[in-house]
């Protein structure tokens, strides 16, 4: 069973006529894109709000309506994949580099759903690596910094070996933490250092999760 297509494919469902939906980014995300485009031909009228060039284009093929988040008053739903979910559902995210546009997209939402296999709901944050988008000068002074903290950094390559970059054209640094105690007081402290843009960490904004598996989909309201 396709637990990904599962899981997209019921987000697709929270999705109503005349709603702003912020449009996520991934291999989960993918799916429910998919799904609300096939709404979208069937006569569902939304506007889309992409994170990434890459879902953008997805949903200019399926031929969804698009604003950017500044041609918008504000965004009805946003539904999004995640990379690691703790018990008292604070997130990772940015595995797929989009980081940045995803927060900022889920900063104007009234409603954040995320779309997870079981796999990644977890005790405690950190196994995951954190990734951390950075502007590319004084990256090196940051991969310097962060390694004297224990942060274990390692800057994200693309396939042919160079930096990877994101759609503002930054660097992503993985933090490989391991565990981290205190997600808010990481989360204050890598914010505040020069350089940085933005990291994954994802706190007290996820509204509903939807959490996929074999045996079908599990809703979680979190938080209204
Ligand atoms: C992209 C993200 C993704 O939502 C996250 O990486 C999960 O992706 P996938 O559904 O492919 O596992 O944050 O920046």
């Amino acid at each position: 069973m396709n637990v990904k297509k599962l899981v997209g494919e019921k987000a697709a469902e929270f999705v109503e006529d005349n709603m702003v939906v912020g449009l996520g980014t991934g291999s989960t995300a993918y799916y429910m894109v998919e799904a609300i485009g096939k709404r979208v031909q069937q006569g569902l009228n939304i506007i889309g709000v992409p994170t990434s060039k890459r879902t953008q284009l997805q949903a200019e093929k399926l031929g969804i309506p698009l604003k950017s988040v500044d041609e918008v008053a504000y965004i009805d739903i946003t539904i999004d994949g995640a990379d690691e979910i703790s018990s008292t559902f604070q997130g990772i995210k940015g595995g797929g580099g989009a980081l940045l546009f995803e927060k900022i997209v889920a900063n104007y939402s009234k409603k954040i759903i995320w779309i997870v296999d079981e796999s990644k709901m977890v005790e405690d944050l950190g196994a995951f690596p954190l990734p951390v988008e950075v502007i590319p000068y004084g990256s090196q002074q940051l991969m310097n910094l962060f390694k004297d903290k224990g942060y274990a950094p390692v800057l994200r390559e693309n396939e042919e070996g160079k930096p990877y970059l994101t759609d503002m054209g930054n660097y992503i640094i993985d933090l490989h933490l391991k565990k981290i105690e205190d997600p808010h007081a990481l989360a204050n402290s890598l914010i505040q250092q020069t350089g940085v843009v933005e990291h994954g960490l994802f706190l007290d904004c996820v509204n509903t999760v939807l959490i996929g598996s074999e045996k079908g989909v599990n809703i979680r309201h979190v938080r209204k």
